[in-house]
């Protein structure tokens, strides 16, 4: 069969335009999508009076046999057909012949892309909200676990002051959820309705751009024709989220890689998570963490890659815009991969918790807190600094740590010092003496998690709810 737009033209393509041109080879995977698109479309034209009745059940008839076959695999894909929406529209002609031919009717691929890519992503958005819930938890198990477990605090990656693991682990949750509103917030914008905005201005059809709305669970329609087919923000705002999200996996995955070096020992990935070397038998490396970082470069490149290919698009569709998927599959594709990993790799990894003692007992970061216990005894801060700062150069010096120091070497730096000192050292001590909201105390803690528990709750509910309105 000739091109569907063959009409005009009185030479064959070239061939290496038709390659060149054509995107069949990755947008295949929205054909779930582009026949969920079309059956709503048909509907609408039937309900409308713009095809008969008969003509609509034909072609749903048909759509629903086409889907079918590509579900199977049966279905061959042609680069001769450019895209997935006339390779679809072929086989569909194919099976219930011309009548097919009246799907199109009042809608043009333009808008009938950017339908199908809303569809996609609000799907994937919903299921990867749903696989970020799945690291919060397996990060919340692990931080009930770790409520007596007391490692050093780092800035500069230097020991700073001791705090909880379970506080640590705390903050990648907030991170996570950050990551979680935003997919929410998103959706909003993604789960709206392009479609009747034709090629560009809309169509001569009396269509009902509403009613289809309805039918794909869309919440809305794009107000401006010309926008609904020219606006991608929607994916550089989810390619953006994505960014965002891999930033975060890439700064835990630099601190699981870190922490399971023998310099610091602090945690092991179990063996599942992790593969040897094909020399070094002693190996055990924590490539999943590694690549993961690693493959942070390719989100932010497909951000940038289509925020390049839209800066200067005058309006309406360009045939640039079909750039605008494989970043996105790649991108979808990637999260998917870290994401499903990272769950069951944080809730099976071993903490070594006295390696962490025996770190948070060989360090100064309890240094602010003897500070802070002379200024209650009424030295101003700034001299208590000084003081402390020269009683740690003489532990330097002496190969001591602060807690080693007699009471008359105490008060050989001030005469404030008693013998409460010791207990005010203790990590323990200088952990929950951090009492405030948001603070590494146990008490602050333990109400972080209920928190958590509640806001990872409601993140359930609301992936249940979407997962089935997006499905239907
Ligand atoms: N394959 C095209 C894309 O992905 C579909 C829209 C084509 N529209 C057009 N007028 N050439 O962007």
């Amino acid at each position: 069969m000739s091109k569907l737009w063959g009409g005009r033209f009185t030479k064959q393509t070239n061939a290496l335009v038709e390659e060149y041109t054509a995107s069949i080879g990755f947008d295949k995977q929205l054909a779930e999508e582009d026949i969920q698109g079309s059956l709503a479309h048909v509907t609408m034209l039937g309900k409308c009076g713009i095809l008969p009745q008969e003509d609509v059940e034909t072609i749903k008839a048909g759509l629903n046999k086409v889907l079918d076959r590509i579900r199977e695999g049966s279905v061959d894909f042609s680069v001769s057909d450019e895209d997935i929406h006339m390779n679809i529209e072929k086989n569909l002609i194919a099976e219930v012949g011309p009548v097919g031919g009246k799907l199109h009717t009042g809608r043009s691929r333009n808008d009938q892309v950017a339908t199908d890519m809303h569809l996609y992503l609000r799907n994937r958005v919903v299921a990867l909200t749903g696989m970020l819930h799945e690291v919060q938890a397996a990060l919340l198990g692990q931080a009930r676990e770790n409520l007596d477990t007391i490692i050093p605090g780092y800035t500069h990656l230097q020991r700073a002051q001791p705090i909880l693991f379970a506080h640590h682990l705390m903050a990648y949750v907030s991170m996570f959820q950050r990551d979680v509103d935003r997919l929410i917030d998103s959706y909003k914008r993604i789960n709206l309705l392009p479609l009747g905005a034709g090629a560009l201005a809309g169509t001569t059809f009396p269509i009902d751009r509403h009613f289809v709305a309805e039918q794909l669970g869309f919440d809305g329609v794009y107000e401006n024709s010309l926008d609904a087919v020219s606006d991608r923000d929607f994916i550089l705002e989810f390619l953006s989220h994505a960014s965002i999200i891999m930033m975060h996996l890439s700064r835990l995955s630099e601190e699981l890689v870190l922490w399971s070096s023998t310099e610091f020992n602090f945690i092991e990935l179990d063996d599942a998570f992790c593969t040897g070397s094909s020399i070094m038998p002693q190996k055990k490396n924590p490539d999943v963490p590694e690549l993961v970082r690693g493959k942070t470069g390719r989100v932010y490149g497909n951000l940038m890659g289509l925020l390049t290919v839209l800066k200067s698009l005058p309006l309406a569709y360009n045939k640039d815009m079909q750039e605008d998927k494989e970043g996105m599959f790649d991108t979808v594709a990637t999260l998917e991969g870290a994401l499903q990993l990272f769950a069951p790799m944080i809730a099976t990894m071993k903490v070594n918790k006295g390696r962490m003692r025996e770190a948070v007992n060989t360090d100064f970061s309890n240094a602010t807190d003897i500070a802070d216990f002379l200024v209650g005894k009424g030295m101003p801060f700034r001299q208590a600094h000084e003081v402390i700062g020269k009683t740690v150069l003489y532990c330097i010096q002496n190969n001591k740590y602060l807690l080693d120091l007699s009471i008359e070497e105490f008060k050989q730096f001030s005469e404030l010092f008693d013998d409460s000192i010791y207990h005010v050292l203790q990590p323990e001590t200088v952990v929950n003496a951090r009492n405030v909201y948001g603070g590494t105390a146990e008490p602050q803690v333990q109400a972080a998690i209920g928190r958590a528990e509640q806001t990872l709750s409601a993140t359930k509910a609301w992936v249940e709810a979407h997962s089935v309105s997006s499905n239907g």
